[in-house]
């Protein structure tokens, strides 16, 4: 089976396996003794070559919706996909998730990497999440708390990786709505609706942001890194305008895309694979390419902006090699 469509960067490869999940149930007759991969649509997914193992592909559909005094609970199978959800709950006056419009992926995806944009992050809105156990063949809940949620990242990364098939999502959307407007080029609206605020994103979104059925890419290549104050005052003597966001009180994030930019990548190109012209922190694949071209890239950058800045990024993006997930760090690091 070719995984090209099933993967928005698209590199050519082929897996010994695919098996289509439609009904949870499924999963008690899966073979996880072999290397396995679990996938969405494949947007923050990278197979590099051919993989050696079952690709399991999650397409369980189904939302329920109850409405409670002070807010909705929205009960929503792994499979369905996160933008046409968001655009159900602003069609129905639940007003909540319209900063979070127009995320490529699917439901059960989100709270993975606790997918964020626009001054919000998912975990604001996770009453639970459910997963089966693969070890235990049991379906266990968590509450969200329990799913350790942080900047891209959660439990499902750490000690629930290759053991949770996440099956559904328990959201909880508050009825008194407040527009978060923080995010810069929010500010400009005045009283705006939920409606609004969500057209609003999907005209920013899609001014800067490749649309991956048209050209090929993973969103976010890397993640923006997270310093010392200590490091951020030293950084900043060299480059003033380095835009930073306050964490907590002993940490800022940066913005990779600017460091990138400054390191005058934006264009460069191995092969099809490109730093992108309207955002540097998106990688694009024009085709023609293959995986070893896109890990020359992503060293190429690292080693790049570890040179200029001493900072060493990390990739957001999932890149699956042979038969397991590889990560790629700045060599002596
Ligand atoms: N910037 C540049 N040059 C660039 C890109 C960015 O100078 O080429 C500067 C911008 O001018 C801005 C700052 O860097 O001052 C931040 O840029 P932007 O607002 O575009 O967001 P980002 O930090 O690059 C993050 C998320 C995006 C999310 C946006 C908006 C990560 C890894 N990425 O990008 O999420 O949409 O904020 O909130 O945190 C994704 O994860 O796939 C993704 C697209």
């Amino acid at each position: 089976q070719s995984l090209q469509p099933f993967h928005t960067f698209s590199l050519p490869s082929k897996c010994r396996q695919f098996v289509q999940l439609t009904d949870k149930v499924q999963l008690h007759d899966l073979d996880f003794s072999e290397p396995f991969c679990l996938l969405g649509e494949g947007s923050n997914t990278v197979f590099l070559s051919d993989y050696q193992g079952t690709v399991i592909h999650i397409a369980t559909q189904g939302v329920q919706v109850t409405e409670r005094r002070d807010d909705y609970l929205l009960h929503v199978a792994a499979g369905e996909n996160w933008h046409q959800l968001v655009a159900f709950t602003i069609e129905q006056d639940m007003a909540g998730l319209e900063n979070l419009a127009l995320i490529p992926g699917t439901v059960g995806a989100a709270p993975v990497q606790n997918i964020g944009a626009y001054g919000v992050e998912l975990e604001k809105f996770i009453a639970y999440v459910e997963y089966f156990d693969i070890a235990t063949g049991q379906f266990i809940r968590l509450n969200r708390q329990q799913c350790q949620f942080a900047y891209r990242d959660s439990i499902f990364k750490h000690a629930l990786k290759n053991k949770a098939v996440i099956t559904e999502v328990g959201l909880t959307i508050a009825k008194n709505w407040q527009a978060e407007l923080s995010y810069g080029p929010l500010l400009q609206l005045v009283a705006p609706s939920a409606k609004q605020v969500f057209e609003h994103i999907i005209a920013i979104r899609n001014s800067k942001l490749p649309d991956p059925y048209k050209l090929a890419n993973a969103g976010s290549f890397f993640k923006n890194p997270i310093i010392s104050n200590q490091q951020l005052q030293s950084l900043l003597k060299d480059f003033a305008n380095l835009p930073h966001y306050y964490v907590d009180e002993c940490h800022h994030k940066i913005a990779a895309g600017w460091l990138i930019e400054q390191a005058g990548l934006k264009g460069y190109r191995i092969a099809g694979i490109e730093v992108h012209q309207q955002q540097a922190l998106v990688l694009v694949n024009h085709g023609e390419s293959c995986g070893n071209d896109l890990v020359a890239m992503v060293k190429y950058v690292q080693q790049h902006i570890w040179q200029k800045y001493q900072i060493a990024l990390q990739h957001e993006v999932r890149l699956m090699a042979t038969s397991d997930e590889c990560h790629i760090t700045v060599q002596g690091q």
